[in-house]
């Protein structure tokens, strides 16, 4: 593997030095000291959990992260910075520092891992329309990331957002030209643009089916494509159950995804597409929970043995909407939900965008406060 790699990797860097155009460098002003404030969580039913509110540099806009390591990678779009934050155990940042990524308009968006580069990390840029493989350099916080290779998207797409890789192919979001990307990595010449509906977000791929699906959330459409004969098809959310999908993830059995609701109400509703594109709607019991405005939805690192799935709240187009991570226990076929808590984010209005829990904590950013949540147990 190694002895595949390496030269691979040093191929493409020497390439790079000639044609790279993004451009990676430390803001100094973004490497800061942080006040640690450990509150007990406010939540129901109990304050068995302990939430930290790592303080971030100060953006307009906080979105994704991924770990490497002990590095949380944290996107800032308004201004396009990667924020790296090296983390204790626990989540609870230690140092943080903030890099330039390309220009303060380039909209720094989507994260991902890289599989087939471990270590490695896809990120979008929307407005300069780019895919770029990073080398985030977790040796130290104070390291600037290094561009390993750069992908244009095709015209007429626009807008890059998620970002996956799903063997040779990127799998990507075009929000502002309100398509869906497939593109192999190795030969970016090879792709397919599918026209979705006003504005894909998330894009996922069926653990069953292999079909590949796309939350649009303006339109209230799951958009299901068929990479194998290059079909695509839209279904609808049923208006009944809610509107606005927007998380949207591979998980047990099929796709699961979470609905938004308006901009006045939430529904406390996510939904289940099974391999026949039969819809479950599930919806929340407990009086927070009831109606939360669901954006974003992570299952368990240990989900096969505790069955649980994080839903995340979020004020983020409902300024009355509670901000909360919402932990849901499933009895063992998946089917129907035995338990339910509700952690209230000690910052509300905080527009809490993206969940990612690890084996120790559960780490949630707050898209406009500038915060890096990690909740835990001792
Ligand atoms: C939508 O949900 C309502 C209420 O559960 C149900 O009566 C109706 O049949 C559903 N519509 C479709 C198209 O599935």
């Amino acid at each position: 593997m190694m002895m595949i790699l390496i030269p691979y990797l040093i191929a493409l860097l020497f390439i790079n030095s000639i044609v790279a155009e993004v451009t990676i460098t430390p803001v100094p002003s973004a490497s800061l000291t942080f006040n640690q404030n450990i509150v007990p969580s406010a939540g129901l039913p109990s304050n068995q959990y302990l939430v930290v509110e790592n303080q971030l540099p100060l953006a307009e806009q906080t979105h994704e992260l991924v770990k490497v390591e002990d590095i949380v990678l944290i996107s800032q779009l308004s201004n396009s910075v990667l924020v790296k934050v090296q983390v204790d155990k626990y989540g609870v940042a230690q140092q943080v520092a903030g890099f330039q990524i390309a220009n303060p308009n380039s909209n720094l968006h989507g994260l991902a891992l890289s599989t087939n580069y471990p270590g490695m990390v896809w990120l979008t840029l929307e407005a300069d329309n780019k895919l770029v493989l990073i080398d985030p350099m977790v040796v130290s916080v104070t390291d600037a990331p290094e561009v390993i290779m750069e992908i244009d998207v095709p015209s007429p797409g626009y807008g890059p957002h998620y970002i996956g890789e799903y063997g040779s192919d990127l799998w990507v979001s075009l929000k502002e030209s309100y398509d869906v990307l497939r593109i192999n990595y190795e030969d970016p010449t090879d792709y397919n643009i599918y026209n979705g509906l006003e504005h894909p977000i998330f894009v996922a791929q069926h653990p069953i089916n292999e079909m590949f699906y796309s939350s649009q959330d303006t339109s209230s459409k799951i958009m299901k494509i068929n990479p194998v004969t290059g079909e695509s098809t839209q279904i609808d959310v049923n208006a009944s159950a809610g509107t606005t999908p927007v998380g949207m993830i591979s998980g047990p059995n099929g796709i699961w995804f979470t609905l938004l609701g308006s901009d006045t109400a939430g529904t406390g509703t996510f939904g289940f597409i099974d391999q026949d594109d039969n819809i479950e709607y599930y919806k929340l019991t407990t009086p927070l929970g009831s109606d939360a405005a669901l954006l974003h939805l992570k299952f368990d690192v240990a989900y096969e043995t505790n069955y649980k799935l994080y839903l995340l709240s979020s004020s983020i187009i409902n300024p009355t909407a509670l901000d909360m991570i919402i932990i849901v226990t499933f009895d063992e076929q998946w089917s129907t939900i035995i338990n339910e808590e509700v952690i209230v984010i000690p910052t509300q209005q905080c527009k809490a965008h993206r969940l990612l829990p690890t084996e120790f904590n559960v780490f949630a950013t707050e898209l406009s406060s500038s915060k890096l949540l990690t909740m835990f147990s001792l």
